[in-house]
């Protein structure tokens, strides 16, 4: 009886001793199943994984303490100790290996983000100011600088403004050298910038003091002197007393600021239907100072604008007595004049956009 009795205990003493070294097995396979996959691990969201799957309420070393409850105090104590060092051990390894997969990431970003500051940088393609633009800011500026204003008109206009109101009556022969575009009986695209004078002594009353430059249009075929689109500059000057002598002295004081003091001037009598007396205004050859050269055509002279005292009909046309007041205007034509500047030998080159052409100015 006795004997069995011992036996009985002996079993359940060898029993629970069983029990816990099974459960410390356990919690020491899990630590080292779990420490592998740990020190393995590559990313982030896997490691949140292993972190639920060891460590997690309903983890594994979780489930295996939920067994505890069949431990003597004794064993409790040891097998709980046991898996609070596991526990804090994983949760070491579990945040050291967070901060290494983190700094790798880092580095891997910034291996991948390098720039290379030593690198020649990509070459930025600056324009260059159009050799048309380029001469009409300085004819501009020039003008300006005498006191005149920029007025712009538009490029569409009406056949009263670019003829009519001009002293250009319906078949009136100036009319076959300046055909158009029509775009009906009425509109059609200006042949000069003189309109733009119209609109401008319609609207204000002397002194008026203004040249407008823009782009002009006529039907003709493109060759190496024509183009059925070019700029023109215009200018106007009316007040009280104006005369003939204003006229000469404003251009010859543009001739000498665009081409130098020295140059020479010569005025031609010519006609304009808008201007009484019309002339036309030539200047000595710069290149072969009056001899005769290709630049010239063996002439000695350029011949750069058209100009004239405003007719008195274009006056009352617009409201101003002609009584009081009198005017002059001038009309040039800029492509003519860039050419000659960098002796250009083909008008088309200005139209092309060839960059190996316009990177020279
Ligand atoms: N409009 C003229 C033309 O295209 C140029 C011109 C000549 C304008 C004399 C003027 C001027 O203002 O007075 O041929």
């Amino acid at each position: 009886m006795i004997h069995y009795f011992l036996l009985y205990f002996g079993f359940i003493i060898k029993y629970e001793s069983v029990c816990e070294k099974i459960m410390q097995e356990q919690i020491l396979k899990i630590k080292n199943s779990a420490a592998q996959e740990i020190s393995l691990c590559k990313d982030l969201g896997q490691l949140v994984s292993l972190k639920v799957k060891y460590l997690g309420k309903k983890g594994e070393l979780s489930l295996l303490l939920k067994q505890m409850g069949k431990l003597s105090p004794g064993e409790r104590k040891r097998v709980g100790q046991l898996a609070n060092s596991v526990r804090n051990e994983l949760e070491n390894a579990l945040e050291e290996k967070m901060k290494n997969i983190k700094l790798a990431q880092q580095q891997d970003k910034m291996r991948s983000e390098r720039v290379d500051v030593t690198l020649p940088g990509k070459k930025f393609q600056i324009g260059r100011i159009h050799p048309l633009s380029k001469v009409m800011d300085e004819i501009n500026n020039i003008f300006i600088g005498m006191g005149f204003s920029i007025v712009e008109g538009p490029e569409i206009e009406t056949d009263h403004y670019n003829f009519e109101a001009l002293n250009i009556p319906k078949n009136h022969p100036a009319r076959d050298t300046q055909d158009t575009f029509y775009i009906d009986d009425e509109l059609l695209l200006r042949t000069q910038t003189s309109p733009v004078q119209i609109r401008v002594m319609e609207k204000q009353s002397p002194p008026i003091r203004i040249i407008s430059p823009g782009r002009v249009f006529r039907s003709d075929s493109v060759d190496s002197t024509h183009s059925p689109v070019f700029h023109q500059i215009e200018g106007l000057v009316v007040d009280k007393n104006i005369t003939m002598a204003d006229l000469k002295g404003t251009l010859k004081l543009f001739v000498d600021k665009l081409y130098g003091k020295d140059s020479q001037v010569k005025f031609r009598p010519h006609h304009f239907p808008f201007t009484e007396p019309s002339a036309e205004m030539d200047v000595m050859c710069f290149s072969c100072q009056g001899n005769g050269c290709s630049l010239c055509k063996q002439e000695g002279w350029i011949e750069i604008l058209g100009c004239g005292m405003v007719h008195p009909k274009v006056l009352k046309n617009c409201g101003i007595d002609p009584e009081v007041y009198s005017g002059f205007a001038f009309g040039m034509g800029l492509e003519r004049i860039v050419m000659r500047r960098y002796n250009i030998d083909d008008l088309r080159l200005f139209f092309e956009n060839d960059v190996r052409f316009l990177s020279q100015f």
